[in-house]
């Protein structure tokens, strides 16, 4: 029998996950169908009970939908419990794992597809939402000089750069005011993309080879613009998308599926 996979989301219609894990499947021959599936705001526990008892083997978890899944797994990884969030559910005899694999695609993305070593290197993390949080821990892992986190709430950047327990040497958090020297990789995980605005940044944040990283994908953004008429190279959230995807599949089939044909695939559609 085919083994039943799904992303949960709210909206979800435009989700790109079907398409990517088609393709994954295919490339590596295993027998699975992937759906996006519509939970209400109010229904997502009970979606996915009711996804599990038909049969399913496990899924994604996207907006609004993560924190509610990282309640709902029974077990977490570690790097799941460190983002506070959950966008892969593994459906086990003996309960529901938890997962992210945000952070792992975004660093997966850098290294791999775009060659941007993080060791060593000053990064600027913009936002303090659950898109940053999920990010952090494995940047920092990736050993870098430091990393700043940076929001309109400064109060928010501080305590998440806190709670990460890591050495305040390395991380901190403030405002775009408080915004101190360049920076080799400038990531954006604010939603200042999808309403069309710049965050506050100072027109000399980046260094000379810097990266502006963009989590938002699909369109330029005012960042990306931004960035690149002050020299720096970017790149949109598409990779990070593929790559995320990736890790998951790994989480539920064993086996890791190639990302450029797919990240080719995507670019093209
Ligand atoms: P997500 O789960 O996508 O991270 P979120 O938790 O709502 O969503 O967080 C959104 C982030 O984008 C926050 O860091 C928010 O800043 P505040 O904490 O000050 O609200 C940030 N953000 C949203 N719009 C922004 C804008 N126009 N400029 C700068 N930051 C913005």
């Amino acid at each position: 029998m085919t083994d039943a996979y799904a992303v949960f989301g709210n909206p979800v219609a435009h989700s790109k996950s079907p398409l990517i894990h088609a393709a994954f499947a295919r490339q590596t021959g295993q027998d699975m169908h992937y759906a996006a599936l519509l939970a209400p705001l109010d229904g997502f526990a009970e979606a996915v009970a009711a996804f599990r008892a038909a049969g399913g083997r496990g899924a994604n978890v996207t907006v609004p939908f993560k924190e509610q899944a990282f309640s709902l797994a029974t077990r977490l990884t570690a790097r799941a419990r460190a983002a506070g969030a959950v966008n892969t559910l593994r459906f086990d005899a003996d309960g529901m794992l938890g997962d992210n694999t945000d952070g792992a695609g975004l660093v997966a993305d850098l290294l791999g597809n775009l060659g941007v070593g993080l060791a060593g290197k000053r990064i600027l993390l913009m936002g303090a939402g659950g898109a940053a949080r999920g990010v952090v821990m494995p940047l920092l892992e990736q050993a870098p000089a430091s990393l700043y986190i940076v929001n309109r709430t400064p109060d928010k950047a501080i305590s998440l750069a806190r709670e990460m327990a890591a050495d305040s040497a390395i991380l901190s958090g403030g405002g775009y005011d408080a915004l101190d020297g360049r920076f080799d990789l400038v990531i954006n995980a604010t939603a200042a993309s999808l309403a069309g605005d710049l965050p506050p940044l100072p027109a000399e944040v980046f260094a000379a080879d810097a990266l502006a990283y963009d989590m938002m994908y699909g369109k330029d953004t005012p960042f990306l613009a931004f960035a690149r008429a002050r020299g720096a190279r970017v790149a949109d959230g598409l990779g990070m998308l593929v790559e995320q995807a990736a890790a998951a599949f790994e989480v539920w089939r064993g086996v890791r599926p190639l990302t450029a044909p797919v990240m080719r695939l995507l670019r093209e559609a």
